[in-house]
């Protein structure tokens, strides 16, 4: 039994691994858009340039994110785990839609440092927080839903040596993780 829970906190421990990048990048993200509220005009470059190179951090992040799950995670579930099929369609979207979810945020950014005027600082800085909330939001959500929906079930459904043999995967496969893929199995999911 105790040797049971002890596979089951490794398993959980390496997928927490996964989402620690993308949360910590997500709560300085949270942090940038109080500062762009409250810092006022005169910070106003500092703050575009510091939430565009929060942008790129979490398109690497979710680069990884979704190569460490499509490549290894996922393909294991559907093996072991059918019943799950439908969960990773959902999440296999998720996947997709980040690009879309973060063109608008990066487009106003761009437009914002283009401009580089504060004319319409009121305007810029509400735009900003709705699409970086609705980013944050989105995000936070998929990697909550993945923990609701499938390490739950990995923890309690999974035999000992399938859990065994899912954590070797992720430490040999997710050691090899080939800096940032820009594409994964031929689909584009950062920008460049
Ligand atoms: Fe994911």
């Amino acid at each position: 039994m105790k040797k049971r829970a002890a596979m089951s906190e490794r398993i959980v421990h390496l997928l927490e691994k996964d989402s620690a990048g993308m949360l910590n990048v997500l709560g300085r993200m949270s942090d940038m858009l109080v500062g762009f509220r409250y810092e006022g005009k005169p910070s106003f470059g500092k703050n575009v340039k510091k939430a565009k190179s929060m942008l790129r951090l979490l398109n690497q992040e979710w680069a990884q994110h979704a190569w460490f799950e499509e490549k290894i995670l996922f393909p294991f579930i559907g093996v072991h785990l059918p019943k799950l099929e439908s969960m990773i369609l959902v999440l296999k979207a998720d996947h997709l839609d980040f690009k879309k979810v973060t063109r608008q945020l990066r487009s106003l950014l761009n437009r914002m440092s283009a401009m580089n005027s504060v004319s319409r600082y009121g305007e810029w800085i509400q735009q900003v927080n709705e699409s970086g909330t609705y980013l944050i939001y989105f995000l936070r959500h998929h990697l909550e839903a993945r923990k609701e929906g499938i390490e739950k079930i990995i923890e309690s459904e999974l035999r000992e040596n399938e859990k065994k043999e899912l954590a070797s995967r992720i430490k040999r496969l997710g050691g090899l993780r080939p800096g940032v893929p820009k594409k994964i199995f031929g689909r584009r999911y950062v920008e460049r």
